[in-house]
């Protein structure tokens, strides 16, 4: 039996870590809207808004040594003893460490020497601010006389330059500090000439000491675990200028037996209109002290209302109580939407809770943000955001809705995109451009999952720009016309899509031809001029996605017969170029040549056209789908799922660019990439091959992960990719959270294994489960209906002869299904 670092608590919807050296630091993500934190089970992590690279409020020491710094951080000091409620920096022994990742919120708590120290952080709805409640509880039988440190420490904003740009950075940070009633330290770096906006760390009481400049709280050569202030018993008040500003609010305090001390933190972010910048005068307050970098000759000094007003709103506990539930209240109502009853508890764990919440991160994030991903590196990709929002759709529509235009509106005129945007600006990356030729599928595979979920055509009405170009408007319904007509205008000699840049698997470069060590395959030049190479995958999503925007025509009473006439010609390039006798080939290269053939030595079959053109059933007649499924089975299945290629590439091909870079098994060579397991459980379940698809499922779905050790990164949610079969070591985890994998799986359990598939024509229930599942009750909210649906298989049946069709009728439905 492995080692166990947690544990599910479904009735809290929480996971409780109980040991703080977890494998890897198990994250958690607070605020779901605007102000984000990332927060590891130590505390780590840091804050941004809207923007990680842009708007990067506090620093984080990517892939440091030790690992997982910097974070939030309190140390209490009690008699010789310095410690931290969530073990890191000190890392002194706790009698007690407990944290609990929740949903938008992490409450750690800590036990030394008779003195609990409980924090919850969270950002509550609406506001641009992390709140961090400390409890601090004397549960001996003596008077204790502590002392409190706060840590957070300030990013110049920009997280890019702040990372490299040292020249001027060091030169730049400047702070103010309130003292009165509560204790605020003010960040202002660069705001008094272009910024509009700053952060600020606050404490709602008076403060016996604060420091603002790193190397003073911290001392140059110590690390965070053993900062000099800390060590000396006391803050030194400095003031940062320029280097690395910090906030750490020191307080000093009395708890009796039993007695019991909530403290207030709140870490923000505000910004001011241009013209209400600064105050009218230098220092505002009478009752307070107002400190600046500057000291007199400040000009500038922050006009803090906004800072105040969130402040003042959570100085007592009983708001920030109150701002809690409201949050609980919002994920009670977004679980709501889908919720699932069995007999088997980890399904529901993943139904209910860590699948759906994962999807909601996924959506907010896109790519941006994680342990794996530094923020700065990428923005909301193209097709990752509208996969994303496929697996968030019935929790919030409308900010679905709003993101299909935002994406729209980062297409050029011939329907080709940019293949991420900035959140920010919203406007596309030219540091990736654009030419990935399944990018604009995707369009259509968001925008009608969009519809289906709530029936609101309005959308394609919507006037949506090229280029974020004013002026160049035109429908939705335009933009998903042309989207489709992309990939008909780029075929290649075999009748099959171009694969342009790349397809959805970013490493299978094959017009890329790098042999510069100094560029990066993802935005290098391409030689897409002349090129033969086509790809097996983007003809599964045309003929999947395209049949998708027939029925959409269909529902509108919208002539479809010129979009299905090319897709029963896709169909046919497949069956007869495609095909390779056992499997889908994956690619035509520059060349012509074949990628994922049998002929081929390494790289012989793939999974990404087994799931698509599987999904898509190309060759039903012929029996390939299921042909395809019984190779995959053969070849690319493991004990942890299935791997993407196989065998893995053990040389560089110039010809196909960064998959051959990965050492075999890992990432796109060979690894076992949890996004696109479930394109082969579809595939599995349009064969009607229910106890097959719930095998794969289950080697996938987090829930099921029995060793902790081995699979390294959080067991609460879906991770990108597995080490494959032909790895260093098969089952390693690695790059958690942010994946296409959660919104697929919510698609495959949600839709396609349940069953419950919302259509233009009503609720289509088609399950396809394991024979032994033999009861389950589905609640489903679908636009103003509730439809409570039991299904009973009482003869071990993997699917129904016919799906039922339940109407779209407001009100609440209660229907038994027997297969
Ligand atoms: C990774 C891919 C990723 C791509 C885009 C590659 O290095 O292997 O998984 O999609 O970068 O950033
Ligand atoms: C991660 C990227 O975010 C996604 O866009 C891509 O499809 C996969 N990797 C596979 O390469």
């Amino acid at each position: 039996m492995s080692k166990t670092y947690g544990h599910f608590d479904d009735a809290n919807r929480e996971y409780v870590i109980t040991d703080p050296k977890t494998p890897f630091p198990w994250i958690n993500y607070l605020g779901n809207e605007d102000f984000f934190g990332l927060i590891s089970n130590t505390g780590g992590g840091y804050n941004f808004y809207k923007d990680a690279k842009f708007r990067r409020i506090t620093r984080y020491r990517y892939n440091s040594v030790p690992m997982d710094s910097v974070g939030r951080y309190f140390y209490i000091v009690d008699g010789a003893t310095v410690w931290n409620p969530g073990w890191k920096p000190c890392k002194t022994p706790l009698d007690r460490y407990e944290c609990r990742h929740g949903l938008n919120y992490t409450r750690i708590t800590g036990e030394k020497n008779g003195v609990r120290a409980s924090v919850l952080h969270f950002v509550p709805l609406g506001v641009k601010a992390e709140i961090q409640r400390l409890t601090l509880t004397n549960r001996s039988s003596e008077k204790k006389c502590l002392k409190l440190f706060s840590y957070a420490e300030w990013c110049l904003w920009n997280a890019a330059t702040d990372g490299e740009n040292f020249q001027r950075n060091l030169s730049t940070g400047e702070v103010e500090i309130e003292r009165g009633e509560w204790t605020a330290i003010y960040h202002k770096t660069e705001y008094k000439e272009r910024r509009d906006h700053y952060a600020y760390y606050s404490v709602n009481c008076p403060v016996q000491g604060y420091d603002t400049d790193r190397e003073t709280f911290v001392g140059l050569y110590n690390d965070l675990n053993e900062p000099q202030a800390v060590l000396a018993g006391h803050s030194a008040d400095s003031l940062a200028h320029g280097w690395s500003p910090i906030a750490s609010h020191y307080i000093e305090l009395e708890l009796a037996p039993g007695e019991s001390r909530d403290f207030i933190f709140v870490l923000g972010y505000a910004e001011n209109p241009q013209d209400e910048k600064f105050e009218n005068h230098q220092l505002p307050f009478t009752n307070y002290q107002l400190l600046t970098s500057l000291g007199e000759r400040d000009h500038h000094i922050i006009n803090k209302a906004r800072a105040q007003e969130v402040i003042r709103r959570f100085a007592t506990v009983e708001a920030v109580e109150a701002a809690f539930a409201e949050l609980n209240a919002l994920w009670d109502e977004l679980l709501s939407k889908y919720h699932v009853e069995s007999s088997d508890e980890r399904m529901n764990r993943m139904v209910n809770i860590w699948n759906q919440y994962q999807c909601m991160i996924t959506f907010c994030m896109s790519r941006s943000a994680s342990f794996f991903e530094s923020g700065v590196g990428r923005g909301m990709g193209f097709r990752d955001s509208n996969q994303d929002l496929v697996g968030f759709v019935h929790q919030i529509p409308s900010r679905a809705r709003q993101r299909i235009i935002d994406i729209a509106s980062t297409q050029f005129p011939d329907g080709g995109c940019y293949h991420q945007y900035q959140p920010l600006t919203k406007r596309g990356n030219n540091d990736i451009g654009g030419g990935f030729n399944d990018d604009p599928m995707w369009l259509l595979f968001g925008t009608t999952a969009y519809i289906r979920e709530t029936g609101d055509m309005s959308i394609l009405d919507e006037m949506v720009p090229w280029d974020n170009e004013p002026g160049t408007e035109v429908s939705l319904l335009e933009h998903l016309r042309i989207s489709f007509n992309h990939v008909v205008n780029n075929l290649g000699p075999h009748g099959l899509p171009l694969i342009g840049r790349a397809d959805w698997n970013d490493c299978l470069n094959l017009n890329c031809f790098s042999n510069d060590p100094n560029e990066s395959f993802q935005t290098t030049g391409n030689k897409t001029e002349g090129s033969k190479a086509e790809s097996l995958m983007i003809a599964g999503l045309f003929v999947f996605c395209g049949r998708q925007f027939c029925d959409l025509l269909k529902a509108k009473n919208l002539p479809s017969d010129t979009f299905e006439a090319e897709i029963e010609k896709m169909c046919k390039a497949v069956e007869q170029f495609g095909w390779d006798g056992e499997w889908y080939l994956r690619a035509y290269d520059y060349y012509g040549n074949k990628v994922g053939s049998h002929e081929n030595e390494e790289g012989k079959i793939f999974i990404e056209s087994q799931g698509w053109c599987g999904m898509a059933r190309i060759g039903a007649e012929l029996g390939m789908p299921e042909k395809a499924l019984d190779s995959a089975a053969k070849l690319l299945d493991s004990e942890h799922g299935m791997v993407l290629n196989w065998p893995a590439y053990t040389t560089y091909h110039i010809e196909l660019g960064e998959q051959s870079t990965y050492p075999a098994g890992y990432k796109e060579n060979g690894g076992i990439f949890c996004h696109n397991n479930p394109w082969v459980i579809i595939a599995m379940t349009e064969a009607g091959r229910g106890n097959d698809a719930w095998t794969l499922y289950k080697k996938i779905a987090p829930a099921w992960i029995e060793n902790q050790d081995l699979h390294k990164v959080e067991p609460y949610v879906y991770c990108q990719m597995v080490a494959g079969k032909e790895a260093a070591k098969p089952g390693e985890g690695k790059n958690s959270w942010l994946t296409g994998t959660a919104a697929w799986n919510w698609l495959v359990i949600s839709q396609h294994i349940l069953g419950i598939q919302p259509t233009y024509e009503g609720l289509r229930v088609n399950p396809c489960i394991p024979s032994d599942l033999k009861q389950y009750t589905v609640t489903r909210k679908w636009r103003d209906a509730e439809y409570v649906i039991t299904l009973l298989n009482p003869n071990g049946k993997q699917t129904p002869d016919t799906p039922v069709i339940l109407p779209y009728e407001p009100g609440k439905h209660e229907y038994t299904i027997t297969l």
